[in-house]
């Protein structure tokens, strides 16, 4: 079986969290694709080559989860080359047997426009970068400046900008508890699943 998940939004706003715990229930594979980016921007060097040659060990360096990462990587994701040199890779991910959910900025708009399933998960800055700050500390007007900042970066560039897919379901998570979010996007996979699936 063929089934993708895309789940698109700005940082923070519990993509990451949605999309494993719904990889994890249907037994989909899983990929953050920030990570992809992440691992481009943290390199070095030309982001065009970093893209083209990204190997397994440059997605598992354990630096990339910082803000600075975050920083870089949205800088680099504004380049159309190297988003053309992820995309092949996100393509084929997401159409592997066994289903799988893909979570970034351009899933349900430009990677797989034809996802059986599309979530945008959103919240507010300040409730992002507030989460943001009980995960890696520092100081949190400034966690507050940079993700007004990166989202305007993402929401901004002229090469997939950070938007909802028409199709795409949108969960606020800014009052509703992950838990009460994780609920209705199960619910959205199960209407879509195969019926012998279900
Ligand atoms: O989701 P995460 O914070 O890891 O993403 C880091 C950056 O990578 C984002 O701010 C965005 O600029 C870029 N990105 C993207 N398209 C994706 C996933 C991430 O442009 N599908």
């Amino acid at each position: 079986m063929q089934f993708t998940v895309a789940i698109d939004g700005p940082a923070a706003a519990g993509k990451g969290t949605i999309g494993r715990a719904l990889a994890a229930r249907f037994g989909f594979a899983h990929l953050d694709t920030g990570l992809l980016y992440r691992a481009v921007g943290a390199k070095g060097g030309d982001p065009v080559l970093a893209a083209q040659s990204l190997t397994a060990e440059d997605l598992a360096r354990d630096d990339l989860r910082s803000m600075a990462a975050g920083e870089a990587a949205s800088r680099v994701a504004a380049i159309p080359q190297v988003r053309a040199a992820l995309l092949d890779f996100q393509r084929v991910f997401a159409r592997r047997l066994g289903g799988a959910v893909l979570d970034g900025r351009d899933i349900g708009t430009v990677i797989c426009p034809n996802a059986e399933v599309k979530l945008f998960v959103t919240a507010t800055a300040q409730i992002r970068a507030h989460r943001r700050w009980l995960e890696l500390g520092g100081d949190e007007g400034q966690i507050l400046a940079d993700v007004i900042a990166r989202d305007a970066r993402d929401m901004g560039r002229s090469d997939a900008p950070l938007r909802a897919a028409d199709d795409a379901v949108t969960l606020d998570t800014s009052d509703l508890p992950i838990e009460a979010a994780l609920a209705r996007a199960v619910a959205e996979v199960e209407a879509k699943l195969p019926k012998s699936q279900g």
